[in-house]
C-alpha cells in the first residue's frame, strides 16, 4: 500500500490586531406610550466597524434594557431599523458610527458636533415608544396604490429588457420608510401618499403586464398624489437602496400628461410654466396662479397672497417688461427638445447639473 502523502501544515493565520476603540455619546430621544418625551445620553465604545445599530444593541444589553427600537436582519434587507440619525433618516444597520464622527463625503455625511450622535424616531409618523413609530399609515398608503399587477385592456404579453429595467429600478425598495420620514411635502400634508408608495405605483405602471395603467395614472393624478410632491430631492438622498422615488414620480407625471390626464392643478401648472419660459424666459406668477387654479381657486388663495405681500414678496404682474438675458438660448433648448425628445420614462437616474 502506498504511503499517504502528508499534507503540508497550514500556515497559522496571524492573530487579528485588536481594533482600537474610542468612545462616543449617543443622545437618544425617548418616549413612553403616553407621549412623554425625554432625552437620555449614553457613553458607548466604537471602532471602525461599529454600526449605529451595533452601538444601540450594546446600550440595550449593557446599560438600559428598556431602550426600544426595531431591527431584524442587520444587513440592510428587512428595512426595519430606520431611524432619524444626525438629522437624516437612515438605516441604523447600514450607518457606521465612524462615518458620523469623521464625516464621509462619498456618503454625503457631515461630521457630527461634540462627539455626540443624536438619535430620534423617524419623522412624519406617530411615535409608539422610543425609536419605534407606527408604520401602519405608511403601509396603508402602499396598499392604497393596489400593489399587484391587474389584468385589463392594456395588458401586454411581451416583456422587453427596457421595461424590466424600469421595474427593477424600483423593485429594490425594502419599505424602510426613510424617504417617507424625510419627505418635506409630508410635513405640510400628512395625507400625501408619499415617495415609497408612488415609487411602488410606478413599478406597476411601467410593468407591461399591467392592464389598467391609465386608470392608475388617473387615480395618481388626484389630490395627494403625484402632483403634491414638491421635488425637494430628499427622498433620493435618504433612500439606502438608490430607488430614487422622485425620479419615479417625475416619470409618472410625464406618463399621465402623455395620456392626456391634464385636468388638474399640477398638470396645468406644468403646462403654464413650460409655456411662460418658452415664450418669455420668465414666469408671470400672478397669472400662473390664475391659469392653474382658475378664478375661484385664485380668490381662495388671496389670504396667502396678502401674507406674502406683508413680507414684501409681491411678484411683478408684468414680468414681460423685463429683458431676459439668453432667451435665444432658452428657445434653442426648447427647439432641440421638440426635435429630439427625451424618453423620460426610460432614462436612467439623471445625476448631472439640474437633475430632476
Ligand atoms: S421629492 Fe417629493 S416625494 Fe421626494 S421627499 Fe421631496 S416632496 Fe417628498
Ligand atoms: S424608496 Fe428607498 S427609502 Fe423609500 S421605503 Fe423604499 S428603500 Fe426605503
Ligand atoms: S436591521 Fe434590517 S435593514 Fe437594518
Amino acid at each position: 500500500m502506498a504511503a499517504a502523502t502528508k499534507k503540508p501544515a497550514a500556515k497559522k493565520a496571524a492573530a487579528p490586531k485588536a481594533a482600537s476603540k474610542q468612545n462616543v455619546i449617543f443622545k437618544i430621544q425617548r418616549s413612553d406610550d403616553k407621549g412623554n418625551t425625554k432625552w437620555d445620553s449614553f457613553d458607548v465604545a466604537y471602532d471602525g466597524s461599529t454600526t449605529v445599530l451595533g452601538a444601540l444593541e450594546d446600550i440595550k444589553g449593557q446599560q438600559d434594557g428598556s431602550l426600544t427600537f426595531r431591527r431584524s436582519c442587520r444587513a440592510s434587507i428587512c428595512g426595519s431599523c430606520g431611524m432619524y440619525v444626525a438629522n437624516r433618516s437612515r438605516l441604523a444597520c447600514k450607518t457606521k458610527v465612524s462615518d458620523l464622527i469623521n464625516g464621509n463625503a462619498t456618503k454625503n455625511i457631515a461630521p457630527v458636533k461634540d462627539n455626540t450622535i443624536v438619535i430620534q424616531p423617524m419623522q412624519n409618523q406617530k411615535v409608539l415608544k422610543d425609536l419605534v413609530v407606527d408604520i401602519q399609515p405608511f403601509f396603508g398608503k402602499v396598499r392604497d396604490i393596489t400593489p399587484y399587477v391587474q389584468a385589463g385592456t392594456e395588458t401586454q404579453t411581451e416583456v422587453d429588457k427596457t421595461s424590466f429595467e424600469q421595474v427593477n429600478l424600483v423593485s429594490n425598495c425594502i419599505m424602510c420608510g426613510a424617504c417617507y420620514s424625510d419627505c418635506t411635502a409630508m410635513v405640510e400634508n400628512p395625507d400625501f401618499i408619499g415617495p415609497a408608495a408612488l415609487a411602488k405605483a410606478f413599478r406597476f405602471v411601467a410593468d407591461p403586464r399591467e392592464g389598467r395603467k391609465t386608470e392608475r395614472l388617473e387615480e395618481l393624478s388626484k389630490k395627494n398624489g403625484i402632483w403634491d410632491c414638491v421635488r425637494c430631492n430628499m427622498c433620493i438622498d435618504a433612500c439606502p437602496k438608490d430607488v430614487a422615488p422622485m425620479e419615479a414620480i417625475i416619470k409618472l407625471r410625464t406618463l399621465a400628461m402623455e395620456k392626456g390626464i391634464r385636468n388638474n392643478d399640477g398638470a396645468r401648472h406644468a403646462m403654464v410654466f413650460k409655456k411662460d419660459i418658452a415664450t418669455w424666459g420668465v414666469l408671470n406668477e400672478p397669472f400662473m396662479i390664475l391659469k392653474t387654479k382658475g378664478l375661484w381657486g385664485s380668490i381662495k388663495m388671496l389670504g396667502d397672497a396678502l401674507n406674502l405681500a406683508r413680507v414684501g414678496k409681491v411678484p411683478n404682474p408684468l414680468p414681460y417688461d423685463h429683458k431676459v438675458g439668453g432667451l435665444d438660448e432658452i428657445k434653442a433648448i426648447y427647439k432641440e427638445l421638440a426635435e429630439n425628445p427625451i424618453d423620460v420614462q426610460t432614462r436612467a437616474l439623471d445625476e448631472g447639473p439640474g437633475a430632476g
